[in-house]
């Protein structure tokens, strides 16, 4: 989950003087921190259950301190009233596995239906799927499916995804393929995320040419893990050209940072920081609504939407709290947020 967004957050950007950063309103102007635009992207988690048991993922390990369960219609349709008019994209997907909620394809289309972009990662391993189910999927709005699957072989792919079924994933994959190209659509986008780890790092190659075969494109990232004996040698290779960004990476999930926040540094002695408080939100599938990705557990909510209008949320004390901790970035400041208390890689690297 952290390298997901973690390029976001160690991206560098230029330095500045203190004189070049203005918290003045109107075009092009730094984001307020009181009153910034409303986000154009979110993570609408459809529920933090799964059936596989991936050993450094906070569900697959059942951490507690979270309430766990799925998103219902009605608290679907109460949530995209309130941020559907803001929102462009949408990424379907935290804490769990979306096709264990039976209403995936509802949420999806409701979007469609208004204009937003959807994705969703997926482990593809819930069930074998028929052309009629796969038919269904394609069809819904959805914009991209990525799925999860770590080898190309039962034994190294069971290795991280604890229970899943390496021939179902890449039947569902192709499944998916066939019937978006048998009804000519455009979408959605479907492609294969191989994380890569201490025991498939050898499978690379044919990993690749397994997705030629199957017309699919694949993407190798880095599996986040504080277990030194699952990092393959890629972990210590950032700059490998196997864990280069796939060029249609771009044209699936947009970027989401308001074009200020591009320009301008957060804060002005960094080379780079978290601007997510800034411009993204985390919806959980009972409303809850948190920073970032990373934060887990109910103590770094910031405000809950089936209760709570947006405005309330959004430019509530505790999302405002973590915007002035950023941007007062410094081990001098007392803010009491949430990004404070997180032991994030924000903090890791630069706090102390
Ligand atoms: C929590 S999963 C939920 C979606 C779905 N169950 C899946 O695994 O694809 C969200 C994303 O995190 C990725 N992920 C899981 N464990 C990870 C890890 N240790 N490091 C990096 N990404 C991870 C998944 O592959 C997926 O792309
Ligand atoms: S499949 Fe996804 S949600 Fe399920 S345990 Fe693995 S990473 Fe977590
Ligand atoms: S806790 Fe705050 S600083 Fe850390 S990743 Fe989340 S939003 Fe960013």
């Amino acid at each position: 989950m952290l390298q997901r967004i973690s390029s976001y957050l160690t991206k560098q950007l230029p330095r500045i003087s203190l004189e070049c950063i203005t918290t003045k309103r109107g075009r092009g102007a730094f984001p307020d921190i009181e009153r910034p635009e409303y986000p154009r992207h979110y993570m609408l988690d459809t529920g933090n259950v799964c059936n596989l048991r991936c050993p450094f993922c906070q569900t697959g390990k059942k951490v507690g301190g979270v309430n766990r369960g799925l998103m219902t219609r009605d608290s679907f349709d109460v949530i995209i009233d309130k941020i559907g008019v803001h929102a462009k994209f949408i990424s379907m997907v935290n804490w769990g596995e979306p096709f264990l909620n039976k209403d995936l394809l509802y949420f999806a289309s409701r979007c469609n239906a208004l204009g937003i972009r959807t994705h969703i990662d997926s482990n593809l391993s819930t069930k074998y799927w028929s052309e009629e189910e796969a038919e269904r999927i394609v069809t819904s709005g959805l914009n991209s499916i990525l799925g999860s699957i770590d080898g190309t072989t039962q034994e190294t792919y069971s290795r991280y995804r604890v229970g899943g079924d390496l021939g179902m994933a890449l039947h569902n994959l192709n499944i998916l393929r066939a019937a978006r190209e048998r009804l000519h659509l455009v979408k959605p986008f479907v492609g294969w995320a191989f994380y890569i780890n201490k025991f498939n790092e050898h499978q690379i190659n044919d990993a690749r040419a397994m997705a030629k075969d199957l017309g699919v494109d694949i993407w190798f990232k880095l599996l986040s893990c504080d277990d030194p004996s699952w990092h393959s040698k890629y972990h210590f290779l950032p700059g490998d050209p196997v864990l280069a960004t796939p060029e249609w990476v771009p044209s699936i999930y947009p970027d989401w940072r308001a074009q200020s926040i591009v320009d301008t540094p957060l804060h002005p002695i960094l080379p780079g920081v978290c601007v997510l408080p800034f411009s993204f939100m985390v919806i959980n599938w009972n409303g809850d609504v948190y920073p970032c990705d990373v934060v887990y557990g109910e103590q770094f909510k910031l405000g809950n939407l089936l209760t709570q209008n947006i405005d309330e949320v959004w430019f509530g004390q505790e999302y405002v709290k973590c915007r002035s901790f950023l941007r007062n970035y410094g081990p001098q400041q007392e803010s009491g947020s949430v990004c404070q208390n997180q032991p994030c890689p924000v903090a890791k690297k630069w706090l102390y």
